[in-house]
């Protein structure tokens, strides 16, 4: 027998920019993350931009012409803007991957040439997964336009569509060539986007940073008010602790069972799916975050004063911590409709054994390899009084039971 030991070292290096105006052609972001301070020659260039962001904001797409002339000795338009539909459905199955591969193909790129997507996280998902399998890879600039995508899904590894009726069922791990994060895109955002992207924050401050959720908490006001500059920090700060998270965090591509930054995802995903996507991904997370921060608790683990700050500032925002969905099939914990039928969903995905996140106090997690069922169906119901009555006050008295008091 022989064998030749292979080892790879890798590392792959990217910046995420903050800005506003970014195709102004005043703004050289752009130009200057695909050529450089002095281009020999104009590097070919694609737009692909979301329907959702071109309708609200009218002057985009001529916006980009004018740039790509500005700026035409740094970049060229190597065809003409590709828009696709915004939010989920654009994630059914490869219709609108495909779409993004002819416009490769159309505009004859190579591997050195740049799609530049912009969109929600859906639209992102969509181009990411097209860009990182023509060639086997060709440089994707990323610019976020939900506060959701440029907090999270925008500044990360991964893209995908979903498929047989399952969650980014495919994808690859691929890193961006950028990601500029124009925070000028927020204003025209709906309501429930502006502040459904926020639970993206919510959730990495929960699982590590409780300085941040406190931020979150003094500015839940701020944030609903569509303050600004304080959605801005939050933003900033939040993809720094998602970055962080993927650099340091020992698994970038997610080869292990642990996803700590998944917490509250198992239940967010099937929600989704179950919902037909009425609850947006930001909304799902934030009953996720709900449901597993409430089954903590319950389970003897997380104080109640640190479930109690949780479920305030989510309804403080205006986020939703209960949804019909929940209650059904609950009794048949396989059923294809059972929320949590999400638990074994989400073990497939992973690989491995199951891996749920937990939190013993506010920016301290850990994990569970096992769920009771009894417990979480008692959480879900804790959730539904807590939705009707806005208030976390009036289920005290479904508390305090022996179960809630670790007995
Ligand atoms: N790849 C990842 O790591 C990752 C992480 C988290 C979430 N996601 C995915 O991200 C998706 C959710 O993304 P999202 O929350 O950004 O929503 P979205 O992409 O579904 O967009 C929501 C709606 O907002 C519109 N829109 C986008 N930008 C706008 C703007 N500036 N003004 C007005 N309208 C605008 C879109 O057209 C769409 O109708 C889900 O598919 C989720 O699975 C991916
Ligand atoms: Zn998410």
């Amino acid at each position: 027998m022989d064998s030749i030991q292979q080892d790879i070292t890798l590392t792959l290096r990217y910046s995420v920019h903050f800005t506003t105006g970014a195709l102004l052609p005043s703004n050289g972001l752009l130009r200057s993350v695909i050529a450089g301070p002095a281009p020999a020659r104009p590097s070919d260039v694609v737009f692909v931009v979301d329907a959702g962001v071109a309708a609200a904001h009218p002057a985009l797409l001529g916006a980009i012409g004018h740039y790509g002339r500005h700026h035409g000795d740094a970049l060229r338009l190597a065809a003409p803007v590709l828009v696709i539909p915004g939010g989920e459905t654009v994630k059914d199955g490869t219709h609108y991957v495909d779409a993004v591969h002819q416009l490769i193909h159309d505009a004859a790129l190579c591997r050195h040439s740049y799609v530049v997507a912009v969109g929600g996280g859906a639209v992102l998902d969509v181009v990411g997964y097209a860009a990182a399998t023509a060639h086997r890879g060709i440089r994707l600039v990323r610019m976020p336009t939900t506060v959701l995508a440029q907090d999270d899904s925008g500044v990360g590894v991964k893209n995908g569509v979903n498929a047989f009726g399952k969650k980014n069922y495919f994808g690859t791990f691929a890193a961006p060539f950028a990601v500029i994060n124009d925070l000028g895109f927020l204003t025209t955002l709906l309501h429930r986007d502006w502040l459904g992207g926020v639970s993206e924050a919510i959730k990495a401050a929960l699982i590590r940073d409780a300085g941040f959720f406190s931020f979150i908490e003094r500015h839940a006001a701020a944030l609903v008010a569509r303050d600004a500059a304080t959605m801005a920090e939050v933003v900033r700060r939040s993809a720094a602790l998602h970055l962080a998270h993927i650099a340091g965090g020992g698994d970038p591509f997610e080869l292990g069972s642990s996803r700590p930054l998944d917490f509250g995802h198992w239940a967010a995903h099937k929600l989704e799916q179950l919902s037909d996507h009425r609850i947006r991904h930001g909304e799902a997370v934030a009953i996720g975050i709900a449901l597993d921060g409430t089954y903590a608790h319950l389970s003897g683990s997380l104080p109640e004063r640190d479930w109690r700050r949780i479920l305030d500032l989510e309804l403080a925002l205006h986020l939703p911590v209960y949804e019909p969905e929940l209650d059904e099939h609950l009794e048949e914990s396989e059923h294809a409709r059972s929320v949590l039928r999400g638990l074994s969903e989400f073990r497939e995905h992973l690989g491995g054994e199951l891996t749920i996140m937990l939190l013993s106090r506010i920016g301290r997690p850990f994990e569970v390899h096992q769920i009771d069922t009894e417990v979480m169906i008692r959480s879900i119901g804790v959730l539904k009084h807590v939705q009707a009555s806005r208030s976390t006050r009036s289920a005290e008295s479904m508390l305090a039971t022996p179960l809630a008091r670790g007995l």
